[in-house]
């Protein structure tokens, strides 16, 4: 007999629990860098959940973990989920809320005895941060044919490991190609990671696109000095150049004004003494805008920027892109789904961009896929004291879930309410 799935806010927040105690930071948040004995700790921990719930597990050869619900075996999957690594002082929801509700749905569907006429997949994607690996959102770009197999393995992490050495010390090289799957649609349930929904008082964003973004590092040379006999005008400094370039990006990201963001994230100096003028200094430098023209714009300014900077400073500049994409626009079809099911079950909800990078944007090259956003406390993210309000009371009762036959959701929108009431734990304090 079948009855009305109902999602189960404790089950669901026992999940998120457990899972986080996985790279617990000391003070809050969580640190699940991907390939790491963290990340692959979690990915143990998925699988075996999905396994529970009867789901069939399949990893691909970037280790992407998709997990499948049965359905008719001849119409393609509804595919959902995100990813569970972390930045390196990460929160408790980027990523696994998408992931950890995706699974409380399929449980609220088999505790009610229901099946869909497309089969689910549920899927936790490799490395979308980026930030020990670049690019972000590597397993899903790798999913949908943007980067080979070969080149992905070879990317050499911040620590001088490569995706590949790790994917295999972690025991994640599954077999299967990726793109094994060609899905119906995609859908990702996430944190907005930023103020607006919160700050206008709702509570479902039905998001239009996502950003277009460029990541450069940017190696300076100089040449090693006694800081105390080397006068200042005969100085090749390169910490000072690198201090300008901080301060560029900044400088140019306030003149364009607009949707203009830049952001110099990571700066490392050699030798790193007190008394010893720097000799080299490499940093990052992160440009976004959603408008292509823009941005592009935006990488001109910053390439005339450091020519003259060399020029002046007496350095040695050079450039790799670590991460190029184009702005993405979501299938409106999509979008408006959301909103339409927002209304329907009494949701504050406006449509906005993303100026955050999603598996997402990756899997628009593949079927129409949109994103579920839910609001940030304070619009924080890639902070510790990450957080998402209860402000929804969850109205438990799921009278009817729809056959998940694209374009009816309601399940995972009763799942990210359901969600949304689990998240009662206060901020971690400071340390
Ligand atoms: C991915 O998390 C990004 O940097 O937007
Ligand atoms: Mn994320
Ligand atoms: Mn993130």
């Amino acid at each position: 007999m079948t009855t009305s799935p109902r999602i189960d806010l404790d089950r669901l927040l026992r999940r998120l629990d457990t899972f986080n105690q996985i790279g617990a930071l000391p003070g809050g948040g969580n640190c699940r860098l991907a390939l790491t004995d963290e990340d692959r700790a979690g990915r143990d921990l998925l699988v075996r959940w999905m396994r529970d719930l009867g789901l069939i597990v399949t990893i691909d050869a970037i280790g992407n973990i998709v997990g499948v619900r049965g359905g008719r075996e001849d119409l393609p999957p509804v595919m959902f989920g995100s990813h569970i690594d972390t930045v390196g002082t990460g929160g408790r929801y980027d990523g696994l809320y998408g992931v950890l509700a995706g699974l409380e749905a399929c449980a609220a569907l088999n505790d009610a005895g229901r099946a869909t006429r497309r089969p689910l997949a549920l899927v936790a994607f490799t490395n979308e941060e980026g930030s020990r690996f670049p690019p972000y959102a590597m397993g899903s770009l790798v999913y949908v044919g943007g980067l080979s197999l070969d080149d992905a393995y070879a990317v050499r992490g911040i620590d001088g490991a490569t995706v590949g050495e790790e994917l295999r010390r972690i025991g994640y090289v599954g077999e299967a190609s990726p793109g094994f799957l060609s899905p119906h649609a995609y859908l990702e349930l996430h944190i907005e990671q930023g103020p607006v929904l919160e700050s206008e008082g709702l509570v479902i964003g039905a998001v239009e696109g996502i950003t277009g973004l460029s990541w450069t590092e940017v190696s300076i040379t100089g040449r090693s000095a006694h800081a105390g006999t080397t006068p200042m005008h005969l100085r090749r400094d390169a910490a000072c150049a690198a201090g300008e370039i901080a301060l560029f990006v900044r400088r140019l990201a306030q003149s364009m004004g607009g949707h203009q963001k830049g952001t110099v994230g990571r700066i490392e100096l050699y030798p790193n003494l007190v008394n010893v003028i720097a000799e080299r200094a490499l940093l990052t430098v992160d440009l976004r805008n959603p408008d292509e023209s823009l941005l592009q714009e935006a990488e001109r300014q910053l390439a005339g920027f450091l020519d003259r900077l060399a020029a002046e400073e007496q350095v040695a500049i050079t450039t790799r892109s670590l991460a190029r994409f184009a702005p993405v626009a979501f299938a409106t079809e999509m979008v408006s789904l959301i909103e339409t099911t927002a209304r329907e079950l009494g949701l504050a909800c406006r449509r906005l961009p993303s100026g955050a990078g999603h598996d997402a944007q990756m899997m628009a090259r593949l079927c129409p896929a949109t994103m579920i956003f839910v609001p940030s406390v304070d619009g924080l993210s890639h902070n510790v004291r990450e957080y998402t309000s209860p402000r929804i009371v969850a109205r438990m009762s799921v009278s009817e879930i729809r056959d998940c036959h694209f374009p009816h959701f309601a399940s995972l929108m009763r799942a990210t309410q359901a969600t949304e009431a689990a998240q009662r734990q206060p901020p971690p304090p400071f340390t």
